[in-house]
């Protein structure tokens, strides 16, 4: 058996006799791997007789799955209402200049991807961001360099 294989069999032993089980094994696989691995849906597709064009039609019709691997740490900027109306598109466009890619990219030394979410549900302190699990509001382009900055910074030093 290869890594792969091996590292996602607790999730294929978990799921496999369950009615309705491929949405949570695929969400646990994203889990592991940050994104869905192809090697992963072929897994899938064998064990839970499921043909791979089904696989892949929920992974698209689901927003959260990824199939390409991100950096990282993942930046959500928000673009709720709240976010929109302070101004969230221009920490969009910092963020996009700052680190030079674009949503849905990743950085060349794999350290950030930038999605764009809808509310992140803390709208007091809009314009917000989230980089992993961490929230940064009341921003602006100052302050969000700032972040990114210095929490590239804290995340080196702390290697
Ligand atoms: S709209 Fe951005 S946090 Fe709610």
């Amino acid at each position: 058996m290869d890594k792969i294989a091996e590292e996602i069999q607790p999730i294929i032993d978990k799921y496999q006799n369950e009615v309705g089980a491929l949405i949570p094994a695929l969400q646990e696989i994203q889990g592991k791997y940050n994104y869905i691995p192809k090697q992963t849906i072929e897994i899938l597709s064998k064990e839970f007789h499921i043909p791979m064009t089904k696989i892949q039609g929920v992974i698209t019709f689901y927003a959260q799955f990824r199939t390409e691997p991100v950096g990282k740490h993942i930046i959500r900027v928000c673009h709720g209402t709240a976010c929109f109306v302070n101004n969230g598109d221009s920490i969009m466009d910092t963020v996009k200049q700052t680190l030079k890619i674009d949503i849905g990219e990743t950085t060349e030394d794999k350290f950030y991807t930038i999605e764009q979410v809808a509310c992140l549900g803390c709208c007091s302190l809009a314009p917000v961001i989230m980089i992993d699990d961490k929230v940064f509001g009341k921003l602006d382009s100052t302050k969000v360099k700032n972040v990114l900055k210095k929490f590239k910074e804290k995340e080196n030093n702390n290697e």
